[in-house]
């Protein structure tokens, strides 16, 4: 576990020597964040949602291709009535509040998990967001709802078997690539960088294919007191890994 040094004005791609093409962030901390400031953990994840558009900002300002965030995972369920009601609501504010301006910045919004558990409402607004920015070409904002790694490798399976099933594939063509291309992040890149805040170190079922040789960081920083500044740290930092994907250095 490590904290960032403080750096005043955010950075520019330039002053990257690396940059990840994927980034994924874990928002974990809004909880805590909220019962230390002794307030509601509703007003945790709106506060939350505050640091959110700032780091999505940020990432499109730098130019990495794509951002992945665990919005509310399959077993955020089991949380109280009223937090998950908050959570849904967010999700409407969010959209409601952000998506003429990633429209306008050319970013594609793309849902990651099963959207037909959620609430009319949400499901709604979700399927509009990526109908109306699905022919953008800029960030790849992929937003995990009612989101499981392993659900998402079931449905992958689920729909190879069935490819089998039909004669259009033979179980010998079914490869990493082929297994990729039936995953949420099709035709993206692997997630390069995986940043979990509030100092918790697990991967907890998210991107579980996708992360096979990230870089984790894992700032103690809360989710809500997460700064673009910390988020330049933790680009540095991934910049001076050595990166062998299972090679030896040269
Ligand atoms: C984990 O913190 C965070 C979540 C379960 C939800 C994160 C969601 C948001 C920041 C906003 C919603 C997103 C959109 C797109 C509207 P925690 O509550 O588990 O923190 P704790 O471990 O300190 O309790």
């Amino acid at each position: 576990m490590w904290t960032f040094a403080k750096r005043k004005a955010p950075m520019t791609r330039g002053d990257f020597k690396k940059l990840p093409r994927h980034v994924a962030i874990i928002m974990d901390g809004n909880g805590r964040w909220a019962k230390k400031h002794k307030l509601s953990v509703a007003l945790g994840h709106r506060q939350g949602t505050e640091t959110l558009r700032e780091i999505i900002r940020h990432t499109d300002d730098l130019g990495i291709e794509a951002l992945s965030i665990y919005a509310f995972s399959t077993e955020n369920w089991n949380r109280s009535k009223e937090e998950v009601a908050a959570l849904m609501q967010l999700i409407l504010d969010f959209f409601a509040s952000e998506i003429d301006e990633l429209d306008a910045k050319n970013v594609r919004i793309l849902i990651l998990g099963d959207k037909s558990d959620l609430p009319a409402k949400q499901r709604e607004v979700l399927l509009q967001a990526e109908e109306r920015t699905g022919g953008n070409t800029g960030l790849k904002l992929n937003i995990a709802l009612n989101y499981g790694g392993r659900a998402e490798l079931a449905n992958a399976a689920r729909e190879l078997a069935m490819l089998v099933q039909s004669g259009r594939i033979t179980p010998a063509m079914i490869d990493e690539k082929t297994l990729a291309d039936h995953l949420y992040t099709r035709g993206q890149p692997d997630v390069d960088l995986m940043i979990r805040t509030s100092g918790e170190m697990r991967l907890s079922n998210f991107l579980l294919y996708q992360c096979a040789y990230a870089e984790f960081l894992f700032p103690t920083v809360l989710w809500p007191d997460f700064s673009v500044q910390d988020y330049d740290e933790a680009l540095i930092a991934y910049g001076g890994r050595e990166r062998r994907f299972g090679g030896r250095l040269k």
